[in-house]
């Protein structure tokens, strides 16, 4: 097995590092090599070895193939906002073509299951004249989408699906991460989106006390993918 996936999340802090983090680490336990990576990190804490993000730093650690900070995650910025205007207030051009290199030798070090973390939602803005979806479709990615299940996720996760599928991509599966529990009707819209996805669901993660990757791993079943 070689298989790829673009994590795409129905809106930013939707949950989309914690499954991704989660589907490395049951690959992992299915024997498999993994890696993980996050082209576009906002939101780095300044160290001494350089800017540090912690999606790219949790995506490294579920992964068994092991590269250098700046190989997974090569475009950081320290403010928490959009990467575009991350970008231009850094004077950094982000582009599909700067992404493109580093995320085809990610790819190309050959792991079983890689996995590449967007930012945001699907139609996250790189640029004027792109945005980091553009990147997904350069590589011809299946999508995982995570759907962070609260009132008004369906509506979120259809327009996703309908916008990836438009894309020209494959929807491989999508995640039912529970962020808010107290959801009202909770099992009618799980229902809801289920009746409505055209993929696979690969798992329902309850709000953990603790979202490890070793306890997100428990509720997913990446036997789904194709
Ligand atoms: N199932 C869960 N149970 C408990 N906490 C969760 C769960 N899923 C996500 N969280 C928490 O919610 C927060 C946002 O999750 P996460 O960072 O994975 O979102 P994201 O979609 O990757 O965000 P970003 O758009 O910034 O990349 C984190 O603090 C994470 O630990
Ligand atoms: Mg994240």
């Amino acid at each position: 097995m070689s298989a790829a996936y673009f994590i795409a999340g129905t809106d930013t802090d939707v949950g989309k590092t914690t499954v991704a983090a989660g589907l490395l680490h049951a690959a992992q336990l299915a024997g498999l090599s993994t890696l993980g990576a996050k082209p576009v990190a906002s939101g780095c804490e300044v160290t001494p070895k350089g800017l540090r993000n912690s999606d790219a730093l949790a995506l490294m650690a579920q992964s068994t193939v092991k590269l250098p900070y700046e190989r997974i995650n090569p475009f950081a910025f320290e403010p928490a906002i959009a990467p575009h205007l991350a970008a231009r207030e850094a004077g950094v051009d982000l582009s599909v073509a700067g992404l493109l290199g580093p995320m085809r030798e990610v790819l190309a070090q050959g792991a079983d299951f890689t996995l590449i973390e967007g930012a945001g939602g699907w139609r996250v803005p790189l640029s004027h004249h792109a945005n980091l979806s553009d990147l997904a479709i350069a590589l011809k990615l299946p999508v995982i989408l995570v759907v962070g299940v609260r009132l008004g996720c369906i509506s979120h996760a259809l327009l996703s699906a309908e916008a990836i599928a438009r894309d020209g991509l494959q929807l491989a599966g999508w995640v039912a991460n529970i962020v808010d529990p107290r959801t009202s009707r909770l099992e009618e819209n799980l229902a809801s989106l289920a009746e409505r996805l055209p993929a696979p669901c690969l798992g329902r993660v309850p709000k953990l006390k603790i979202a490890s990757a070793e306890a997100v791993a428990e509720h997913l079943q990446i036997d789904l993918l194709d």
